[in-house]
């Protein structure tokens, strides 16, 4: 029960990866609110039938007014934010095409969502962080950014930004004790992904061929990661990037 007594938010926390890692802080004690577009109650109901505290809101992270009332309910329902985990991102409904065929409104939702999201999120909890002079953000990057992984440019560019970010906040927050990290998957077996069979047709058995550990990756293979960085363990850890990725990746 490391995190007993923290309260942690888990953004796109209503499937996949997000949920996965919602369901690890809540057993190693926190309590979570799962923010997502989607319903994530349900998910919500089975955590506190399981003995956690555990709430879901209905959040767009794209949203300034969502989030901040986001920040607003978690304050009044936990009366502390410990942790954000920012995995919310428009993600495994991707649809992989040349660059010349992406628009700019799709260029800038995807910003909007993946980039921006974390930097409103990160803003709207750090005055409680600074107040409290400590916290934990993890942010969910992808190894599509470290490898330059074709078909997805507008995704790729918007993971680039949020690890560019991870380490400039590390930066703005280490005087409050707030430390910023990023936890980076590569092509990892989430619903949504299973659910999208181009997307797996092209990245399964490519990414498996990349790894020093030559098997599929799972949700669960991520979750120790960011349950690390979001405890005391890793009080004096701010401004990496760790790459969870079945070693694929050096950098
Ligand atoms: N699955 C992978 O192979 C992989 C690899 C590298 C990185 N990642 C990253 O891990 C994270 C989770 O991946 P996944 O496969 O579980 O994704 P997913 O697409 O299955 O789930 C994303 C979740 O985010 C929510 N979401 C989308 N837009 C939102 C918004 N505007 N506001 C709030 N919630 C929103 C969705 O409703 C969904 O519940 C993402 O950040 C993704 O980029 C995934």
């Amino acid at each position: 029960m490391k995190l007993e007594g923290k309260a942690a938010i888990v953004t796109g926390a209503a499937t996949g990866i997000g949920l996965a890692i919602a369901q690890r802080l809540a057993h190693d004690g926190a309590a979570v609110v799962l923010a997502d577009v989607a319903d994530a109650e349900p998910r919500a109901a089975e955590l506190r039938a399981s003995g956690a505290r555990a709430v879901a809101l209905r959040t767009d992270v794209a949203d300034e007014a969502s989030v901040s009332d986001m920040v607003e309910r978690t304050m009044k329902e936990f009366g502390r934010i410990d942790i954000l985990v920012n995995n919310a991102a428009i993600a495994a409904t991707i649809q992989l095409r040349p660059f010349e065929d992406i628009t700019v409104a799709e260029w800038r939702r995807m910003q909007d969502v993946n980039a921006m999201g974390p930097f409103l999120c990160i803003r709207a909890v750090s005055p409680h962080m600074r107040a409290q002079k400590t916290g934990r953000i993890v942010n969910i990057t992808s190894g599509t950014a470290f490898k330059g992984a074709p078909f997805m440019l507008d995704y790729v560019a918007s993971k680039g930004a949020l690890m560019t970010m991870t380490r400039a906040l590390a930066k703005e927050l280490g005087p409050a004790f707030v430390t910023v990290n990023a936890v980076s998957p590569g092509y990892t077996l989430s619903e949504g992904n299973l659910a999208n069979e181009a997307f797996r047709e092209t990245y399964r058995e490519a990414a498996i061929a990349t790894r020093a550990l030559p098997r599929d990756g799972w949700p669960a293979d991520i979750v120790g990661a960011v349950a690390f960085l979001a405890s005391d363990d890793a009080s004096f850890i701010s401004g990496q990037i760790l790459a969870v990725d079945g070693g694929s990746v050096y950098h």
